[in-house]
């Protein structure tokens, strides 16, 4: 048996504890395994295919990153080639990756991906090759699993900086506007924002309404709280306005939103008088040793993966279904995006906790 083992998309703090715990699983049946370069890339001639053994994966359970390495430019159903004029055109090199998988003598592949990789793996799966999907990104935003590693360091991450950021904005007087990421979910801006007690939370799934934040604001203010912690996850946007987008993504790459940070502070300083600042903590949340909780997880998933090719549950991907890790359909975990539930515990319970309920959105009151 010989599998092959992928990263694919923005790196997440677990990935190489997934590596490890797969390799080291697959040693353990007797598998051969090789190491995919850069997502499909090492596949498509752009980059190595490595053997992967003991030595390769000894010491790297606790390190962010991926010795793998790992691109969000690299879906061989749309592979962006560089044209003689310089310009690029997406061409489908699908069936190459999987002749050349065949030649490799590959019997399966263990793909570890957000929702784009997921996609990209149901699709080989569907063209014939045998995948096992591991679900990984730091917004959780994959459906089917109760979370997916990298999240839970994420969130650490913010914390960190919420905690850190409540000093200074309290020293100084002033409105802290931290932008998180998370992409069309409000995940982490909810997790870090709630535990680290802050002012005004705003995520994709509750449009916000900028009278009501700076309302919020000044009724802290005529209470004599001088300081406030703002967290917006990037895809927040207002009530019937779009999320914010940056102008420049390369080739072969979904749209990046962000902005919104630094726009929300100018406005927020405009109409209450207050001092404002804004902080994008952007790819800090992606780097970094992953949590305990992640840590485990990701080990969980990788030998879980190699369970899933044993026993032939191919298109599948292994999910945290407490207290279990299980197969899941990758076209049933894809059906529907998770996004926030504004009827989750989590947020009425940042409703409750806030003294006006103005800290999500702000119409509920
Ligand atoms: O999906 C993970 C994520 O970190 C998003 O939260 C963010 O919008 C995006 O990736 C950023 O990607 P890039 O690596 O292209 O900056």
């Amino acid at each position: 048996m010989r599998i092959a083992i992928s990263t694919g998309g923005g790196d997440a703090p677990g990935l190489n504890a997934v590596i490890r715990a797969a390799v080291l699983s697959a040693l353990d049946r007797g598998w051969h395994v090789l190491g995919i370069r850069k997502g499909y890339a090492g596949l498509l001639g752009d980059d190595d295919v490595v053997p992967l053994t003991r030595d390769d994966v000894r010491g790297i359970g606790h390190l962010g990153g991926t010795i793998l390495r790992t691109t969000n430019r690299g879906n061989p159903f749309s592979y962006p080639v560089r044209q003689p004029d310089g310009s690029f055109r997406e061409v489908d090199r699908s069936d190459e990756l999987i002749e050349n998988a065949r030649n490799l003598g590959i019997n399966a592949l263990i793909a570890i991906g957000g929702d784009g990789s997921l996609r990209i793996a149901h699709q080989l799966h569907e063209k014939g090759l045998r995948v096992v999907g591991v679900p990984k990104t730091i917004d959780n935003d994959v459906s089917g699993t109760i979370t997916t590693f990298g999240f839970d360091t994420a969130v650490a991450t913010a914390l960190e900086a919420i905690d850190k950021l409540h000093t200074t904005a309290e020293s100084h007087d002033r409105v802290i506007v931290m932008e998180v990421m998370g992409r069309h979910a409000g995940f982490i801006a909810l997790h870090s924002g709630l535990a680290g007690a802050v002012h005004v939370i705003l995520i994709p799934e509750i449009p916000y309404d900028l009278d009501k934040v700076c309302e919020a604001i000044m009724d802290r203010e005529r209470r004599g709280r001088h300081f406030d912690i703002v967290v917006v996850a990037e895809g927040a946007h207002p009530r019937g306005g779009a999320e914010s987008v940056l102008g420049e993504s390369l080739p072969g790459q979904e749209r990046r939103v962000g902005g919104i940070g630094q726009r929300l502070a100018v406005q927020i300083q405009e109409r209450t008088g207050k001092e404002c600042r804004s902080l994008v903590l952007g790819h800090l949340q992606r780097g970094g040793m992953p949590t305990g909780y992640d840590r485990l997880l990701a080990t969980r998933f990788g030998g879980a993966a190699v369970e899933a090719i044993e026993q032939g549950k191919w298109g599948h991907m292994v999910a945290l279904q407490s207290p279990h890790i299980v197969p899941v359909p990758i076209l049933e975990a894809l059906r529907e995006p998770k996004r926030v539930d504004p009827n989750h515990d989590i947020v009425r319970t940042a409703r409750r906790t806030d003294r006006k309920s103005t800290r999500l959105n702000s119409s509920h009151t």
